[in-house]
């Protein structure tokens, strides 16, 4: 099976977390599209979504399901999300599609994160996908410094050539070289940097259950 299909397998097996008249929690990336598309069929089903992006936002509008604002709505059953890594306990970092901070409110709204990826993102120990970090542009090179003196090597994510500006207006920085052993204690230290919007390290919003596509088919971890 294709990367591609892997996708499209975990975003219908997604469908079965989704419950009925709920409003559910969507992410943002290529494998939650598929999730997208697949929660169309279903879309008479539930009042609408809450969306972690612009992106995901238009797309769940042009197939017909209705986009809440999160202050509209109070907690979600569920969160439906990928991942760049997801360890063996659940641990991820994200962000791989600069939308880290909204997909973390999102999944701080909902009671159960449903990770969908495929086999390729599971790692022994979080670090090998460069960290996302979203970032005040004036605090950039500060931040890029602090990386530095843990071991990483931190570069602006540029797109057509310029900082891409992520939906809230701000930058984000790909970190390198790191290795993740303690993602609680990493994702609580670099967010109190200031100027640090968000890091993509999902440990507080962890995966509860994580569908896996594999040649295999799915596999569920939780
Ligand atoms: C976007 C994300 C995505 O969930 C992550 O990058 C995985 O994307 P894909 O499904 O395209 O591999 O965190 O900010």
């Amino acid at each position: 099976m294709t990367q591609d299909e892997l996708k499209a397998l975990v975003g219908q097996a997604a469908l079965k977390y989704v419950v009925p008249g709920e409003v559910v929690g969507v992410g943002t990336g290529s494998t939650v599209n598929k999730f997208i598309d697949a929660l169309a069929t279903m879309k008479d089903r539930v009042p609408g979504a809450v969306s972690s992006s612009n992106a995901s936002t238009e797309r769940l509008r042009a197939l017909g399901i209705r986009v809440f604002d999160a202050n509209e709505v109070g907690e979600l059953a569920v969160y439906i999300d990928g991942a760049d890594e997801i360890d063996g306990r659940g641990y991820m970092v994200k962000g791989g599609g600069a939308a880290l901070t909204r997909e973390k409110i999102v999944a701080a709204q909902s009671r159960r994160f449903v990770c969908i990826a495929d086999e390729s993102k599971r790692v022994e120990v979080l670090g090998r996908f460069p960290l996302p970090v979203e970032v005040v542009p004036m605090a950039t090179q500060r931040i890029v410094r602090q990386f530095q003196a843990m071991g990483g090597v931190a570069k602006v994510r540029l797109k057509d050539g310029q900082p891409l500006v992520t939906d809230n207006g701000q930058h984000i920085l790909d970190v390198t070289g790191l290795q993740i052993r303690e993602p609680l204690a990493f994702e609580r230290d670099v967010k109190a940097w200031p100027g640090v919007v968000d890091v993509g390290v999902f440990a507080q919003q962890k995966a509860a259950v994580c569908l896996l596509g594999t040649s295999r088919g799915v596999e569920t971890l939780d």
